[in-house]
């Protein structure tokens, strides 16, 4: 980020504060706005952002360089809070382009649902076919690796990152961070607001079940559910689709 972006954030924050702190942001809210749109506008026409600041203070500090990613991926979110976001023939190639530019790998036709979050993007991976619905959050602090054909339900969420509970010393949050990646084989699907938690791996063409807690690894054909969950059934196919047509995966959608 240009420093002076830098310090006059800076300056728009001890104002914000002041503000609040003597209870007359009320009378003033519109110029403030006014003040911070610009200095937004001005990151949208220098494509320069700055590297946040991470707000827990066990992580390792922040890269030293800008990240040139954070544009797009600021640019993502803001397009997401737009109407144009809305139509979807227009929106999601866009996002597609996007996850393109942003992530370690997306292949072709994968579908984004508006308001997908996640934290770097440069640690995830999208296989060919792909469908990550709205409100799904992909925790990318460590590596995040989706297959081809899989369908990621609204609201899912892929976490990578814990948190060691057991130095006394400090308290949990302030204990460090560790990453542990995620891994969903091909042809599954993640249900609605199912969570995986960091480090499982999902199998070949597995289901996980609606609003689950996902906390150990899951064998190929395998359809687990529940808090946390377990296994509730398997599909088993008579042949192996590991090289499936599109054709047939499209039908099964
Ligand atoms: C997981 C799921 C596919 C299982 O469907 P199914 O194979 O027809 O399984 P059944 O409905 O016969 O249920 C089998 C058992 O699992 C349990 N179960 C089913 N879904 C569950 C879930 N989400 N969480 C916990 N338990 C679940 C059932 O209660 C049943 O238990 P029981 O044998 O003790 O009675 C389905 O319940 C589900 O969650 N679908 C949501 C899929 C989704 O989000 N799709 C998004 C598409 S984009």
């Amino acid at each position: 980020m240009a420093p002076d972006s830098s310090s006059h954030l800076e300056r728009l924050l001890a104002e914000f504060s002041t503000l609040v702190q003597s209870d007359s942001l009320v009378g003033s809210a519109g110029e403030f706005l006014d003040e911070a749109n610009s200095v937004v506008a001005s990151i949208h026409d220098t494509g320069i952002v700055p590297v946040p600041l991470d707000p827990f203070k066990g992580a390792a500090a922040p890269e030293p360089e800008p990240d040139p990613d954070l544009f797009y991926t600021m640019f993502w979110r803001m397009f997401d809070r737009t109407p144009a976001s809305m139509v979807q023939a227009f929106a999601i190639p866009v996002r597609q382009m996007l996850a393109k530019r942003i992530f370690r790998h997306c292949g072709k036709d994968v579908t984004f649902h508006h308001n997908v979050l996640f934290s770097k993007g440069s640690n995830i991976s999208v296989g060919d076919n792909s469908l990550i619905n709205r409100y799904v959050m992909l925790d990318d602090r460590s590596e995040v690796t989706i297959g081809s054909f899989v369908m990621v339900a609204a609201g899912a969420t892929i976490e990578t990152h814990v948190h060691p509970f057991d130095d006394f010393s400090v308290p949990i949050a302030q204990s460090g961070r560790g990453g542990l990646p995620v891994r969903v084989g091909d042809n599954c699907v993640i249900g609605y607001n199912a969570v995986l938690t960091a480090g499982v791996t999902i199998g070949y063409r597995c289901i996980v079940g609606a609003n689950s807690v996902v906390t150990k690894d899951v064998p190929d054909y395998t359809v687990v559910g529940g808090v946390p969950a377990k296994k509730i059934g398997e599909y088993r196919p008579e042949s192996d689709y590991r090289q499936p047509s599109p054709e047939v995966n499209k039908e099964e959608r």
